[in-house]
């Protein structure tokens, strides 16, 4: 049990760390919390009109949770590996630094499912991709692939992943609440827009 809190708190605090404010602050773009949508994540960065700032979000928001499944796969029992993956989620959308205001938890998704299952999270991506160039629409893309992943893990063979994955679809349906209520009156902002 000792083993497992400790790769829930290395999880929790490679989650916390806020790419997105962090990045906008050291290259000049200013508080992403008080510009678009409020939300620390590459979407938001991205109505900065920075797209390098934005990509390196994305990049940095799924690598910080493929590091936390990566680390506990390398040095901890099979169970720490799904707890450290929960952790790093929880941590993305709840960090201490931000006074547990995070983000929505796309990027870091994508990234500890890739990193547990490869094959599972390139399905996950091109769904978020594919809907995204589609539809236009950054959290249309999230909430599909989120939705879709637990299912897609159960028919690529690794049920052992189905019950995690819902739990982390649910939290993303729960983070996305407002912008599920924009999508349904048809007011959901196009990725590049001021939003
Ligand atoms: O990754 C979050 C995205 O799905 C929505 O972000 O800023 O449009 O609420 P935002």
């Amino acid at each position: 049990a000792a083993v497992l809190l400790l790769w829930a708190a290395i999880g929790y605090l490679l989650g916390s760390i806020p790419t997105g404010v962090i990045l906008a602050r050291v290259m000049g773009l200013g508080d992403l919390r008080q510009i678009g949508s409020g939300n620390i994540g590459a979407t938001n960065v991205l109505r900065t009109g920075n797209k390098t700032a934005a990509a390196l979000t994305l990049l940095g928001d799924a690598l910080k949770g493929a590091a936390a499944v990566l680390l506990a796969r390398a040095m901890a029992a099979p169970d720490a590996v799904q707890i450290a993956a929960l952790a790093a989620f929880l941590g993305h959308c709840f960090p201490v630094w931000l006074r547990f205001r995070g983000g929505k938890g796309v990027a870091t998704f994508l990234g500890v499912v890739l990193a547990l299952t490869p094959l599972g999270g390139a399905i996950a991506c091109a769904i978020w991709a594919l809907t995204a160039w589609i539809a236009r629409m950054s959290s249309l893309a999230a909430l599909l692939a989120a939705g879709w992943t637990p299912v897609v893990v159960i028919l690529i063979g690794q049920g052992h992943l189905s019950l995690l994955t819902l739990a982390l679809a649910i939290l993303v349906y729960i983070r996305h609440a407002a912008n599920i209520r924009r999508l349904r009156t048809g007011t959901e902002p196009r990725i590049g827009s001021k939003g």
